[in-house]
């Protein structure tokens, strides 16, 4: 018995930048039509096609409504990838509710919107994959709003793995840990992390973006509400 989808496109958010991009050229090369969404559009290159990202914010269920159907076009959906996120430092003493509302509203909300979005173009098989951090099973210091809004993205995770499960559409996420993003890079911490990760060295965003492709594959056709570590031995649960 099969649990993939026949169908080979791919909705991934966040696909602007860091894995999302990433994911979105991996599942390109790998044959998939991707839907690319992110606040930023942009276009880039992969596999000797054009990639144009459309701009649309997943805190807004109504534009992520228009941009699916306006894009999807009579397919139907085999994958779901929810790689949108920010991660603003925060603290007890400096938080504000401001910081609060666009963490929780793009790390929780966005999935919640986007995945309701398009599952109601996903068939038997379909699968979704959203990005937690390995921030949700580990203290990190001056991530609060962030670590919380992540734990609440592996919850989701099993939430909507059991309602999705009778349309035999599974749900898992990724928990990546130090990868070298942009976003990362910009922070200058990445040498010091590497040297206290047991593997000896960051992730690189390709091979966080294969688990995505694994993860809607036959391979992983039994697995629904886990999430995976990727993390170099930082974090072992
Ligand atoms: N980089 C890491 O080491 C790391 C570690 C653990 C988890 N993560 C998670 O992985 C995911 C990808 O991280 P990254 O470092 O590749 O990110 P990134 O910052 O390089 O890219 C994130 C993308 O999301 C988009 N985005 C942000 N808010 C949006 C919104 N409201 N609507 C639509 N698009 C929006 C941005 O424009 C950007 O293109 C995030 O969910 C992040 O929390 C990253």
């Amino acid at each position: 018995m099969t649990h993939v989808s026949d169908s080979r496109t791919a909705v991934v958010t966040g696909a602007a930048s860091g894995m999302g991009r990433s994911t979105a050229e991996a599942l390109v090369k790998d044959g998939w039509d991707v839907l690319a969404l992110d606040r930023v559009a942009t276009t880039f290159e992969a596999a000797g096609q054009t990639i144009q990202t459309i701009g649309v914010d997943v805190t807004r269920r109504e534009d992520v409504r228009d941009a699916i159907t306006a894009n999807i076009a009579g397919r139907t959906v085999g994958l779901v990838a929810n790689i949108a996120g920010i991660y603003p430092p925060s603290t007890l003493d400096d938080f504000t509710e401001d910081v609060y509302r666009k963490v929780f509203d793009v790390n929780v909300l966005g999935v919640l919107n986007v995945t309701a979005e398009a599952v109601q173009y996903m068939t038997e098989g379909g699968s979704v994959v959203n990005f937690a951090s390995v921030d949700a099973f580990a203290v990190s210091r001056g991530q609060l709003l962030y670590g919380a809004s992540k734990a609440a993205v592996v919850m989701l995770t099993k939430e909507l793995a059991l309602e999705l499960a009778p349309r035999r559409i599974r749900v898992n996420a990724i928990a990546p840990g130090w990868v070298n993003t942009p976003g990362n890079a910009a922070t200058g911490r990445m040498e010091a992390a590497a040297a206290s990760i047991p593997l000896g060295r960051v992730g690189q965003p390709e091979e966080i973006a294969r688990w995505v492709s694994i993860l809607a594959s036959q391979d992983a056709a039994y697995m629904t509400g886990e999430t995976i570590v990727l993390s170099g031995g930082d974090v072992i649960r």
